[in-house]
């Protein structure tokens, strides 16, 4: 694996590039069965930012045809713990939604009130049906009571970065999923 200079910041990997490679073909193989044949289109709406890197590894490995689209939503403010409320920041505007099966592509389900409030936003606004699917789980931390459709890894309740995921911005390019070490965020 190459070196980062900001490997040294980081507890403990709980996902090697590898596992992950395999964890997402796993759940993109789900998706084509449970997708195959459809005459609706196959939606898949990344949540900016944490979900991008997940977002172009999962549409490259899925073998059904597919239509891309963002939405930037926040819940979380600078530091690790969440705000609570969720706040769409980009929405999406598209006329078609009543021909769109939406697959939610999410970086990791934290409380869960970004993807249950999602889930009913869409539905609200005409999607033929909405489902989810989110590369890391952290099911001890539930708010709200929210089950995803399709779950890359579970994680323990500690707060992670990389493949996607950022502190304060930052690790979203560390090609591994790992435990961010308390010294970085408990400084202060
Ligand atoms: P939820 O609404 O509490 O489920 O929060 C989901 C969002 O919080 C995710 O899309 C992430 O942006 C952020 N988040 C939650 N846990 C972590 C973590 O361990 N590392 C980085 N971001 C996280
Ligand atoms: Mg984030």
């Amino acid at each position: 694996m190459r070196e980062c200079v900001l490997d040294k910041d980081i507890e403990k990997v709980l996902l090697t590039g590898e596992q992950i490679d395999a964890a997402v073909k796993r759940v993109a193989a789900q998706i084509d069965e449970d997708y195959k044949g459809r005459t609706t289109k196959l939606l898949l709406l990344c949540i900016l930012k944490g979900s991008v890197v997940f977002m172009g590894d999962l549409m490259k490995a899925l073998s059904i045809p597919t239509e891309i689209d963002f939405m930037k939503v926040s819940s979380y403010g600078s530091g690790t713990e969440t705000s609570g409320r969720v706040n769409i920041i980009l929405d999406l505007h598209r006329k078609d939604l009543a021909d769109c099966d939406i697959l939610i592509v999410e970086d990791i389900i934290d409380s869960g009130r970004t993807l249950s409030y999602l889930t009913e936003y869409l539905a609200i606004n005409g999607a033929h049906s909405v489902r989810t699917c989110t590369m890391l789980d952290k099911p001890d931390r539930r708010t709200v009571k929210f089950v995803p459709d399709y779950v890359g890894a579970v994680v323990p309740d500690e707060f992670v970065v990389g493949y996607g995921l950022d502190y304060d911005e930052k690790y979203r390019s560390l090609p591994y999923v790992g435990v961010l070490k308390r010294s970085v965020y408990e400084k202060e």
